[in-house]
């Protein structure tokens, strides 16, 4: 079976649920506070383990009850933990989420022991990238690790997968030469491109210049207009049936792991493509980040 590296963050999420985004100067009461396992790096690797694949992570959390909570989480799905580093005097990343009556939500992430991985760290764990296949990465941890791992991975011929959130402006264009996939929302298109893309055909022009920067395939989601795919030989718009959206949380992280998951399995672009959309449609109609994720066999039910 073909291997799995998930290297980013791991967060433990308080959720609250409130009917609307408060304006500026405003109170409003929402409903009581949840403790969620979350964060993007583990919620792709929960979602890539839940789903049938074989992940390791690779990562940073505090000596406390969070980063242990989270740990455990992802063994149950048979995610190996092993490359999760327990730092002292540094608390593990939490992230605020408030999650809107329309499944919207808005988070912010105190870092915390995600924003201490760094180079060394990461060369003691070179042996887990050496045997995978897949590298999967976000953007919630040190920029500098990124480009350090990617330009490694790169070297040593294994596919790069980078979801860029948060997304981050002005990179030089030298970061996206060979990257394998790029799944950026609309907004972080927007944030890396520098450009506002409106129509259908403006998000294809934002994504067919990201290509020619160098990544291999980019994959724009859409939330409901469901997403695009373009490469040099294709550009294909896939359509998503519309759900009864919950809560939009860890959508995106359960499409790219659910993506990457099928690629390793031999599936087609197109076959991937399908199957991350039904694993994301179904997370958006259930509650939290990795109490969302289905099964794999509850997806072949589907
Ligand atoms: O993508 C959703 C995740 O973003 C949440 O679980 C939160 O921890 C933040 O990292």
């Amino acid at each position: 079976m073909k291997k799995i590296v998930v290297l980013g963050s791991l967060n433990m999420d308080f959720v609250i649920r409130v009917k609307e985004m408060p304006q500026i100067g405003e109170t409003v009461l929402g409903e009581g506070v949840r403790l969620v396992p979350g964060g993007k790096g583990a919620n792709q690797a929960y979602a890539a383990g839940k789903l049938g694949g074989a992940v390791t992570m690779l990562g940073a959390v505090g000596e406390d009850v969070y980063g242990e909570q989270l740990c455990q989480n992802l063994r149950s799905v048979r995610v190996d933990t092993k490359g999760v580093r327990k730092l002292e005097n540094i608390p593990t990343g939490q992230a605020f989420v408030s999650v809107y009556d329309s499944g919207d939500n808005s988070i912010i992430v105190i870092p915390g022991a995600n924003g201490e991985l760094n180079r060394e760290m990461i060369e003691q764990e070179m042996a887990c990238i050496d045997e995978c296949d897949y590298i999967v990465m976000q953007m919630e941890i040190p920029l500098d690790v990124i480009r350090f791992v990617k330009e490694a991975a790169i070297r040593k011929g294994k596919k790069v997968v980078l979801d860029p959130a948060p997304a981050v402006a002005g990179l030089e264009d030298e970061f996206w030469k060979g990257i394998s996939i790029l799944k950026p929302n609309e907004t972080e298109l927007e944030i890396l491109t520098g450009k506002k893309p409106k129509t259908q055909e403006e998000i294809k022009e934002a994504a067919r210049s990201m290509v020619k920067k160098g990544v291999e395939t980019v994959i724009v989601t859409l939330g409901e207009k469901g997403c695009l795919l373009v490469n040099e030989e294709k550009e294909e718009y896939f359509p998503v049936h519309k759900v009864n959206i919950k809560d939009t949380t860890a959508a995106g992280d359960s499409f790219i792991a659910a993506l990457v998951v099928a690629l390793c399995e031999g599936k087609t672009y197109e076959e991937a493509v399908a199957f991350a959309q039904r694993v994301s449609s179904v997370v958006v109609t259930r509650q939290g980040a990795q109490t969302s994720i289905p099964w794999r066999n509850e997806m072949e039910k589907e």
